[in-house]
């Protein structure tokens, strides 16, 4: 890791319940910065919030972003060094079925935040976590670059792209005069997996909620290929960049890709590798009425390799090993909030001391 510019700093982070937020505000707190969490609920029973404990570690509040005049409060009060705003409603199946609340959390979301953050006096670095399906599918082979076309089609993904399109012209209008402290970045990243995740739909928590009660998951298309990117490869981008950001103003208002360095791999390739390591798991396949989602996009990261100097360092396997042995930790130590806490954050040394 590069200097600790987190230390006795005020960071806020928005969507800290969740699993990415989760994950980033033990990293944080690690590093000794002040935590402060907003997120409208807990996404999920169980937790990774929760179960390490975190309720107890950082400051939390809750608080719908819709609510616009709150959100300014708890800003002016808690007067941050960094904001990471990750809340939104992050799953495509769901914003299928309530595009009007995905449309309000991603976009509406976001625009209060930048509301509650226009007039800031002091030097604030923020950096607003989109994703990759922000981009218009151009159903080409090269990886997406920061300058291509935006146009997500699905709900979750057109609410992304919009997303991306206000934070432009908030940033144009009211963040490029000479007296402006606020600094702000977006960060594109795609799908990631990781301990601790137990959202709907998505094969790894689906899997490991089966196979802890020790029943077979039933995988819908075991052929899918798809990039398998550790949440920590993420977060360590959405760092680095607000790292950079801090002493390089000229960042200001660019967009960054944080994509996997591993080919994609089959579900069914990842579903053995997991057997593996952990040999009792079992599962059948099942064919379910589809909806449409994006094809997959492949992310372009030599911007960040570049001028953050930010790369992907875990191979497939130990993608997978930290994935399954957080897992495996936490059907040992359901109940030890200490314990897995622990696993998180050794997790966390372990990756930050990989070269
Ligand atoms: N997990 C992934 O694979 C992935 C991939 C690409 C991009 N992202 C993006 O990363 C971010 C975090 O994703 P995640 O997987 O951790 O999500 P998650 O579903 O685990 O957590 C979402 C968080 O946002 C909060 N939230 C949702 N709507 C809110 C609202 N209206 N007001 C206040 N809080 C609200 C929830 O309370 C929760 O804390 C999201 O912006 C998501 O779009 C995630």
């Amino acid at each position: 890791m590069k200097k600790n510019i987190f230390k006795n700093k005020k960071v806020l982070i928005t969507g800290h319940t969740g699993f990415k937020g989760s994950w980033l505000s033990i990293w944080m707190h690690s590093l000794g910065a002040n935590v402060l969490g907003i997120s409208k609920n807990i996404p999920t029973y169980p937790s990774h919030y929760q179960l390490t404990g975190l309720d107890n570690i950082i400051k939390s509040k809750q608080l719908d972003l819709k609510d616009k005049k709150k959100l300014k409060k708890i800003i002016e009060d808690f007067r941050p060094d960094f904001i990471f705003h990750l809340a939104a409603q992050a799953l495509v199946k769901n914003s299928y079925i309530n595009p009007i609340n995905t449309w309000e959390s991603n976009l509406n979301g976001t625009i209060h935040l930048l509301e509650s953050i226009k007039y800031i006096k002091k030097k604030t670095v923020v950096i607003l976590i989109t994703s990759d399906k922000v981009y218009k599918n151009l159903e080409i082979k090269r990886g997406y670059s920061e300058n291509d076309l935006l146009g997500g089609i699905d709900p979750y993904g057109a609410s992304k792209s919009a997303t991306e399109i206000a934070i432009k012209s908030y940033i144009k209008s009211y963040f490029t005069n000479r007296r402006n402290k606020v600094f702000i970045a977006v960060a594109r990243a795609g799908n990631v997996i990781g301990g601790g995740d137990w959202s709907e739909n998505r094969l790894v928590p689906d899997c490991m909620k089966a196979w802890l009660r020790n029943k077979e998951v039933l995988i819908r298309n075991s052929n899918a290929t798809r990039p398998w990117q550790h949440v920590l490869e993420v977060l360590s981008g959405y760092i680095s960049l607000a790292h950079k950001l801090n002493f390089n103003h000229k960042l200001h208002g660019q967009a960054f890709n944080f994509g996997p360095k591993n080919k994609n791999y089959k579900v069914i390739e990842i579903l053995k590798k997991i057997k593996k390591i952990w040999p009792l798991v079992k599962w059948k396949n099942y064919s379910e009425k589809k909806f449409f989602e994006n094809k997959l996009l492949n992310l372009n990261s030599k911007k960040s390799f570049i001028i953050l100097k930010w790369r992907s360092k875990l191979s497939i396997n130990d993608t997978i090993k930290m994935t399954v042995d957080w897992y495996k930790n936490y059907s040992i130590n359901k109940k030890n909030k200490k314990l897995i806490l622990k696993q998180s954050l050794n997790q966390i040394n372990f990756y930050t001391n990989l070269k």
